[in-house]
Formats: structure tokens, sequence, C-alpha cells
């Protein structure tokens, strides 16, 4: 009910009279001012004017499941959300959801988190209400090994996205930091479910820094109103980045990868730089001359050898 009641305030710039609403949504008066009066206690700004009717003036900073789904558009990304206030990590929750069968596209969102994880073991601050953390369950037809091409569909997504929500030029540093200004604003952690030879889904991990604020960040971390100087509308930027990954997963689906590649190269600041590599024991330095079509990347060292790696740690060198 509460969606239905706001998506008809939503619809009208004008008042909507309470007449009027509890007549389109079937419901007496009295139960229309109670359901009112509970979004007003959820952050949803609603007057009441004598003789006019209901406006809404302003919604709540909330990832909520239907303000996401409102005017989406996506033919399968994010119809089905599911949404928490605190979880662990959203990558748990939506492994569990894809071993019980949960369609491609299903989104798990989290206002915080209190076990965020990065790569390579690292923990993902998740203040809440600042950030976007959300887990996407994909099911491509892929191999296994053809799997890391989706985190750099989601890392060259995110920086289309953050363009036309905010204006800004997000860089991509291989293989999944979103960066602006060399500080790290987001990113993306790639899990597997899949057995040798095929890929029964894949769960990709997207943490982005949005509202924080710039003494609350971790070191060498920064957020998007750091930037943008202001507070974000945080549901617009997901709706964007949600639409974004479709259309280029649709766009992978049918050409392949090298549409994708071309598009990461466009965003990354990797290639063409001399790296510091680091893999659990091994240390590796040299040339980033390009990637592969799996999203590898080609380190060439000071003998002319080149070598493909396809995880890591790696430092830009000036
Ligand atoms: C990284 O840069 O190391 C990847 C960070 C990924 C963080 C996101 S937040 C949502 C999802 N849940 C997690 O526990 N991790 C990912």
């Amino acid at each position: 009910m509460h969606e239905r009641i706001l998506n008809c305030l939503k619809s009208k710039s004008e008042h909507v009279s309470g007449e009027e609403l509890s007549s389109l949504l079937k419901v007496s008066r009295q139960a229309l001012w109670k359901h009112i009066q509970q979004l007003k206690d959820a952050g949803y700004d609603i007057v009441a004017v004598p003789h006019l009717g209901y406006r809404l003036v302003n919604s709540p900073d909330r990832l909520l499941p239907f303000e996401i789904t409102h005017e989406l558009r996506t033919k399968f990304i994010a119809r089905k959300i599911h949404y928490f206030d605190t979880v662990s990590s959203t990558m748990d929750s939506a492994e569990e959801l894809g071993i019980k069968g949960a369609p491609e596209g299903t989104v798990v969102i989290s206002e915080s988190q209190t076990k965020g994880r990065g790569r390579l073991a690292r923990s993902w601050h998740s203040p809440k209400y600042k950030g976007i953390y959300l887990s996407l369950i994909l099911r491509p037809k892929i191999l296994p090994g053809a799997t890391p091409v989706l985190t750099l569909l989601c890392a060259v997504s995110i920086c289309e996205a953050i363009n036309i929500a905010c204006g800004l030029e997000a860089k991509i540093k291989w293989p999944n930091d979103i960066l602006l200004q060399h500080k790290k604003l987001g990113g993306i952690l790639t899990e597997l479910n899949a057995e040798m030879d095929s890929t029964r889904f894949v769960i990709i991990g997207l943490g982005l820094n949005v509202n924080n604020d710039k003494n609350s960040l971790i070191p060498g971390a920064t957020s998007l109103k750091e930037h943008n100087k202001h507070q974000l509308n945080r549901i617009q930027l997901l709706q964007e980045i949600l639409r974004r990954i479709e259309a280029n997963y649709l766009e992978f689906q049918e050409k392949g990868p090298s549409s994708i590649i071309q598009k990461w190269k466009a965003h990354n600041i990797t290639l063409g730089k001399r790296i510091k590599l680091t893999y659990h024991e091994e240390y590796l330095e040299g040339m980033a001359v390009d990637i592969d079509k799996d999203g590898g990347l080609l380190l060439r060292n000071d003998a002319g050898l080149t070598q493909k790696v396809t995880s890591g740690d790696i430092v830009h060198c000036r």
C-alpha cells in the first residue's frame, strides 16, 4: 500500500485530495491517513493541506526496493531486490539466494555491513546510509575462466553511471578499483559458484563511497560527496549503475568481450604505466602493456618477456 500511495503522490506535482487517493487505492480515508502517518514516520515528508490534500515534498535517502524500481526500466537487472538495514556481507546473502535458484539479475542491497569484504581478504568499511553496498547475481553461459570480464564490465558501468549522475570522471585501476583523483572511491569483488567447466552463477559485489564525510574516510579513500561538495541522491546513482550494467551485459552477451574491453581501456589508468604487482608471495615489476579478452593484465618485464597476470595488488610507479 505504501508503494502505491507514493507512486500516486509522485505522479502529481500538485496536491492529491484524500478523496481521490482513497478512491484510487480503494481504502477508507481513515486507513489512508494511518498509512500516511507511517510513511511520515519512515522519513517521507508529506504535507496535508486542508481542502487541497496531500503532497510529497521529500523522500528519505534510503535504498528501498520500490524507490529503486520506480522508473528503473530494466529488463532483468534488479527486477528482484532483497533489502536489508544491516547484514554481515551482501555477498553471503547473495550466495544463499543463488544456491536456492534466485533468478539472474537478483540484487541484494544493505544500508550497512558488519563484515563487508574486499579483494585479497581485506575488509570493506560499510557505514550506514553513506555508501552503496550491493551484490548482483548473474548466470552467464560462459566458462569460469571467462568470468573476470564481468568485473571489468561492472567497473565500466560504474564509471559511466557516475559520469551521467554526477558529471565526474572516475577512473579504473586494474583490475577493479574505482578511483577519483587517484583516491579509492569504490571496488568490485567477484565470487564464483562454479565447477571446473561450468559456471553456476557469479556474484558481483560492488561497494561505493557516496555520502561519506571527508573525516570519516579511511586513508587513501574518497567519496563522491567530497568532490561534489553536497549530499548525493543515492537512489538515482544506483538506478543509473543498474541501467548501465544491464546495457553493457546485454552488449557482452550479443557481441562478446571486445567492446567491454575497449570501454575499460578508455576509463583505465593502468595501461602504459610501470607497475609493481604483488600476489601472495609473488612479486613482479614491469610495464602494463595490455589486457587480454578475459581481463588478464599483460605485464612486460625489463628482459622484454610478457606475462599474463589475473589477480594481485598493483602500485603505479611514478
Ligand atoms: C575491493 O575493492 O576490494 C572490493 C570491495 C567490494 C565491496 C563490496 S560492498 C558490497 C559487497 N559485499 C561485500 O562484503 N563486499 C562487496
